[in-house]
């Protein structure tokens, strides 16, 4: 049996406890699956998808890419689902208008998350985007009002907040044993050099470039699938390319600075200070012939609270180590009685300030490929959808995570201190305020 939207709806699950509460559960497990599209098939919404189809609780009805071949790819390695043909979509809006989904799934770079998820909302779909919400700071206000007016669970990718190392982080900060915590830092390093630029090349047959550019700036191509796109914009180098991205603190820095917000129980810093540069990488270089990413190479961003806490961040492209317990990757979190490092693959660890007490350590669960945890952040999103309550991580909580990451790019653009007001979501300078927005290309409105 398929599931249509209206399955889900509050008031089909009130009927159904009223009429027959006691075997909820089992009726509940019963029912069909949800109907699932996947919109952006490269790395990240495979996995993503793998996982919804793993959980039992979803069938696939369609996938959509700009770029053929990584559907072709996608079909591949849907092989061991049994499932064959998928039907294949190349524009968002039309996938969403004839397969009526239940979920979308939102897995396409940062550019596009806004405009589809909107969309996807709009045609009554619930939706699983990926982080950073979005490119600019209202496009993720506009998201959250978006999921509001339609009513539908919009569930962001970070999963660390529903991963079991990092929850009994928080129960420990949570209970007190390190004390008060005053400020936090977060930092992720890679190793790295001078960047040579690649030259551009026409967009391979199958990618339809001018659509994966869409609301963003047009630019010329290079990089592909052939070399594992590493080297250039598309598949997963765009996170380096500002146009559509925002460089490693948007893509990186977001997980950690959301995990500050949910331990600490913040929402909103009211000031920020960043800066950053490519003194390692080089210049950046954009011409007919060749170009280089122009995300800088290291930077570094303080933001305030109302209250004193202080939230510093900190990512290189060079000197990559792991100093921390063989990470490269976490945040230190520093109280009265000692520092926790929060990391990834090894887990968490307690220093107390009091070295006659014992280091703390706890080991991580994390799932392959990639060492994630998708699967509780997609069963976390259908007891959400389920259950009519918001999911762990809501729309809204991504919005204000990715937002300071978006203000920190701000201060290091217009080098200068920006002040914030979370009521308003602006900063009281006008040059700045415009910075909260751009201008989209072509047939593409910025939504409000
Ligand atoms: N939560 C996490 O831990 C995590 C980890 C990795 C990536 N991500 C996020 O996932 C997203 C995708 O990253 P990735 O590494 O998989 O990138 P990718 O390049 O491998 O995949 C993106 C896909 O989207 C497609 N696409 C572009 N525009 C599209 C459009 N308008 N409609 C449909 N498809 C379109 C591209 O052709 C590409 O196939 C990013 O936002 C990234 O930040 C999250």
């Amino acid at each position: 049996m398929e599931c249509t939207r209206r399955n889900f709806s509050r008031s089909s699950l009130v009927a159904a406890v009223a009429a027959q509460s006691a075997p909820f559960v089992l009726k509940a497990q019963g029912r069909g699956k949800f109907r699932v599209v996947l919109i952006g098939c490269g790395w990240w919404g495979m996995n993503i998808l793998t996982t919804a189809l793993q959980s039992g609780r979803c069938e696939l009805v369609g996938l959509c890419d700009v770029d053929e071949r990584m559907i072709d790819a996608a079909v591949d390695a849907l092989s061991g689902f049994n499932i064959k043909n998928p039907r294949r979509y190349r524009d968002f809006r039309e996938i969403l208008a004839k397969e009526k989904a239940d979920i979308a799934i939102v897995a396409t770079p940062d550019h596009w998350h806004p405009l589809i998820m909107i969309e996807a909302c709009r045609q009554g779909a619930h939706v699983y985007v990926e982080k950073p919400v979005g490119h600019t700071v209202h496009e993720g206000s506009a998201m959250v009002r978006a999921a509001r007016k339609y009513g539908r669970k919009v569930q962001v990718g970070t999963h660390r907040r529903v991963s079991s190392h990092n929850i009994r982080a928080y129960e420990f900060i949570k209970s007190g044993k390190l004390g008060k915590v005053a400020s936090a830092k977060c930092f992720i390093s890679y190793g790295g050099g001078a960047e040579k630029p690649k030259p551009n090349i026409d967009p391979p047959a199958g990618l339809d470039w001018d659509f994966w550019c869409g609301p963003a700036p047009l630019r010329h191509f290079c990089g592909d699938i052939d070399n594992g796109g590493r080297g250039g914009i598309h598949p997963r180098g765009f996170r380096n390319y500002l146009d559509y991205a925002n460089g490693t603190i948007a893509d990186w820095g977001i997980h950690w600075v959301d995990q500050v917000l949910w331990i600490t129980g913040r929402t909103a810093p009211v000031s920020c200070h960043s800066v950053g540069g490519r003194p390692v990488r080089g210049p950046v270089i954009y011409n007919d012939r060749e170009q280089t990413s122009d995300a800088p190479d290291h930077q570094i961003a303080v933001w305030s609270f109302a209250d004193g806490f202080n939230l510093t961040w900190e990512n290189r492209r060079f000197a990559g180590n792991n100093h921390m317990k063989g990470e490269n990757v976490g945040v230190l979190f520093y109280g009265e009685r000692g520092v926790l490092h929060l990391g990834w693959r090894h887990g968490w660890s307690f220093y107390p300030s009091n070295t006659k007490h014992e280091i703390i350590s706890v080991a991580p669960q994390l799932h392959e490929p990639d060492n994630q945890n998708i699967k509780e952040l997609w069963a976390d999103f259908i007891a959400a959808i389920e259950n009519d309550r918001l999911p762990a991580c809501d729309i809204l909580k991504g919005h204000q995570a990715t937002a300071m990451c978006l203000m920190a790019n701000l201060s290091m653009k217009l080098g200068r201190s920006i002040r914030w007001d979370a009521a308003t979501e602006s900063t009281g300078d006008v040059e700045a305020d415009k910075l909260l927005k751009r201008k989209y290309r072509g047939e593409w409105s910025y939504p409000v």
